[in-house]
Order: structure tokens, then sequence, then C-alpha cells
């Protein structure tokens, strides 16, 4: 059967950097770099990047396009008979986790994309945004309607094909965002003030460099690069044949950053002009953003291009998100991809219908909780917290005890056509000693064992 590959190493580029652009650079970096010390956490994250990030996503190119499968097929054909395939199984239960809530908020994102269109922001004042966002997330029509238009999209794009879907997709819409993200930042930098924001992001203050920020980097450089659940196993699985795995794993890591710090100097500049708080998380994104744009020059434009972009940003790392399930379907269930998109479409749609209606506390199903969490919270702790450390602790064990180091040589340097001599001891070392331990420290916090 023919499983469909990326016609080029620039489509290969775009397609990773599409998975790994997402929600988490628009807000979740920009907000947790001012808040854990700016420059110093932004040093910390690098670390996390070249110890930890790197190997894991150098050790999902090297299991995918060895062996030409998804996440669970990949274990089943390098080790038969190991139980390796289980870890395939469990990233495919927390790629479902992901999207559940990821397919939500990107519902919103789209829904203000719209209202951005239709000039619905022109009157608002903050005690507007502030209930007009509450009101789209209680919804609880309004939000669930547009979490079925974010899954009817991905779903179109990925029954075309990886070529002719999304790698078409990634290829015209990544150099998309990358213009009109620097268009905000221009219109951000040039207001009065600007610079206070730049200093916010960027100031270098190690008294905020507690245990958890350290833990928060090791987090995010996981999710910003899209781990631990065999998403990148299942892209590598559609690279070409002579692609240098290593270069391209270093220039996503690279050009995610750099989205990351663009959007933040996007972002805070903007905020700090207005003399607003650079408040967490979905509220920066969705109250700020319609305020302060509203109140500019060309405001509208700008509202229109960020939130274009940022729907751009959630819907390409969802497509990576669906197809980890659906090769596994049609890889291991034999089914056809047009009926395994759109079963998996239904599917997310469905279950994520239950984190939508428990985004917030006065939502329909917001009271519904256990222990202390709602469906939308146990979703996002359970995968971010608990199940993609766990599968990035696996990966490498499966790596450094379980398949040969003569296959990863060759495969790294496809068959010998890269050098690699001086970079292959590192990695061997890295994935054996350096990244488990870290990931081992990450879940004992995460569960509560230890306390950083
Ligand atoms: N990396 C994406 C972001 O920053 C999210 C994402 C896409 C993801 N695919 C993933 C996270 C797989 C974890 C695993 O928003």
């Amino acid at each position: 059967m023919d499983r469909g590959m990326f016609s080029s190493g620039l489509a290969v580029f775009f397609a990773t950097l599409g998975s790994a652009v997402g929600l988490g650079n628009i807000w979740k970096f920009p907000y947790l770099t001012g808040q854990f010390g700016g420059g110093a956490f932004l040093m910390v994250y690098l670390l996390c990047i070249i110890f930890v990030g790197l190997p894991v996503m150098l050790s999902e190119f090297y299991l995918g396009r060895k062996s030409r499968k998804g996440a669970v097929g990949a274990f089943a054909t390098l080790a038969p008979g190991t139980g390796g395939k289980f870890i395939g199984k469990m990233g495919v239960a927390s790629s479902y986790l992901i999207m559940f809530f990821y397919s939500c908020v990107a519902g919103w994102v789209y829904y203000y994309l719209i209202k951005a269109i239709s000039g619905d922001f022109a009157e608002i004042t903050m005690e507007s945004a502030k209930a007009q966002f509450g009101s789209v997330v209680v919804g609880p029509l309004t939000p669930i309607f547009w979490q079925f238009i974010v899954m009817a999209v991905v779903s179109a794009i990925l029954i075309m094909g990886i070529k002719n879907g999304i790698e078409r997709v990634t290829k015209t819409l990544m150099p998309v965002l990358f213009i009109l993200i620097i268009i905000c930042d221009i219109r951000a930098l040039s207001l009065p003030g600007a610079m206070d924001g730049v200093r916010f992001l960027f100031e270098v203050d190690f008294s905020k460099l507690t245990g958890a920020a350290i833990l928060t980097a090791l987090g995010l450089a996981f999710f910003k690069l899209s781990l631990g659940i065999g998403t990148m196993i299942t892209y590598a699985s559609y690279f070409t044949k002579d692609n240098n795995l290593l270069g391209t794993a270093a220039k996503v890591a690279l050009s995610d950053t750099l989205v990351s710090l663009l959007a933040g100097l996007a972002i805070f500049p903007t905020v700090f002009s207005f003399g607003l708080e650079p408040g967490a998380g979905p509220g920066l994104l969705f109250m700020t953003i319609p305020l302060v744009f509203s109140q500019m020059p060309f405001g509208n434009l700008l509202l229109i291009s960020f939130f274009f972009l940022t729907s751009i940003a959630a819907t390409t790392a969802m497509l990576s998100l669906v197809e980890v399930p659906v090769a596994y379907m049609t890889e291991e269930k034999g089914m056809s991809r047009t009926v395994a998109v759109l079963l998996n479409g239904l599917i997310i749609f469905g279950i994520g219908i239950l984190a939508t209606l428990s985004a917030d506390k006065s939502s329909l199903l917001g009271g519904v909780t256990f222990m202390d969490r709602g469906f939308f919270d146990w979703f996002d702790y359970l995968s971010s917290n608990i199940l993609m450390p766990l599968g990035g602790l696996l990966i490498v064990i499966f790596m450094s005890y379980v398949v040969d180091k003569k296959s990863i040589k060759e495969e790294l340097t496809n068959n010998g056509s890269l050098n690699l001599n001086a970079f292959l001891p590192f990695f061997f070392i890295v994935i054996r000693y350096v990244t488990p331990a870290l990931l081992i420290i990450i879940f004992l916090n995460a569960v509560g064992v230890i306390k950083l």
C-alpha cells in the first residue's frame, strides 16, 4: 500500500515545524518566560532543548524513518515481541487526550478570527473583553460549533493525504505565519513604552529561576517540540530517504524557538504600552489582544492577522496530532485513510465536547470534578505531566537498550553519507544517562513523589 511521503527536504522542514509551532508558542512560551525570569529562563529552556528535546526528537525520527511506520507499527517492526508496541499505544492514547482540549482552544481561536474579520472588537472595553471571552468559553453551543469546524478543517486536509494535504498546507501557511508575526512585531515594537515589554521578556533575573521554573522549562521544551507521544515518529515515517535528520531536528528546534520569541515580542510590548497586566495564559490571548489592537491605527487589520496566524499555528499542530491515530488505524487495523480520518474526527469532536463543556467553572459540566479537576484539566494534566514525559523516557530507554547502535548510526548518517563521528558518541551517552535522569525528575515531580 502506498502510504504517502513528503516530496522534499523543505516539505519535511515545514511540516515538522508546523507540528512544533502551535498554541504553545503564542501564549504559553512568552508568558512563562516573563514569569520565570526572562533571559535566565530562556537559557535553561535552551539547555532543555539540547539535552532533552533534541535527543528525544532525533530518537523519534530514527524510529519513524527506519521502520516507515507510525507510532505503534514502528515499535512492532523494529523490535517484534518486546512489548515496545505498548509505548506506541500509550502515545496514541496521549494524542487523544491532548486533542480533546486542544481542539476546544483552537475553536476559540477560529471564532475570534471570525469576530475580528466582522469588526466585532471595534468598541471593545476591558469589561466587555472579559465578558465576551467568558461567554465564549461557557457557551455552550458556540464553542462546540467551532470545535466542530476545527475538526472538519483538519479532517479535510488530512483526507487529501501526506503530500497533497499536510505538505501543501504547511508549505503555504508556515511562511505566511512568519510574515504576519513580523508585521505584528514591527507595530508592537514601535509603540510608546514598548521597551518595558522587551525587558519583561529578556531581562535576566536568576532569583526567579526556581526548581519549579526549571521543571516548567523542561515540560515546555517537550510540549513545544511535540515529543513523547509518537507524533514525530509518525511524521518521520514520511520523511525523504536522504533527509539529514540531525539537521532537520536542529532547524526545527531553532525556528520554533524563534517563533516563540517573535510571538513574545508582539504581545508584551503591546500589553505594557497599554499599561495592562501580563496575566496568564488564554486570558492574555483572548482578552488583552483584542483590547489593545483595537485601540491602535490599523488595529483591526493587525487583529485579523494575529488571530489568523494563531489559527494557522493551532491547525498545523492539530494535523500532526490527528495523524498519530490515523496512521495507527490505517496500518494496524487495515482501515482506509478516509475512513480513519473521519472516524477520528468524530471521536475527537465527540469526546472533546467534554473538555469544551468543562473549560470553566461556570460551564455546563464545570461542576463535575474528580479529585478537584474537571475533564478539561484532567486531559491536560494526564497528557502533559504524566504521559508525555513517561513516553519520552520509554522512547530513550528503548533506543538505548533495545535498538542496536549500528542501526541508529546507519539511519542517522544515511548509510554513512553524513559524517557524524563527533556527534554520535555524545548522543548515545545523552540518551542513555542524561535524558532519562532529567525525565525521571520531571515525572517524579509531576506525580508528587519529589517536590522541587
Ligand atoms: N507543539 C504544539 C504546540 O506547541 C502542540 C503539539 C502538537 C503537541 N503535536 C503534539 C504536543 C504532540 C505534544 C505532542 O502547541
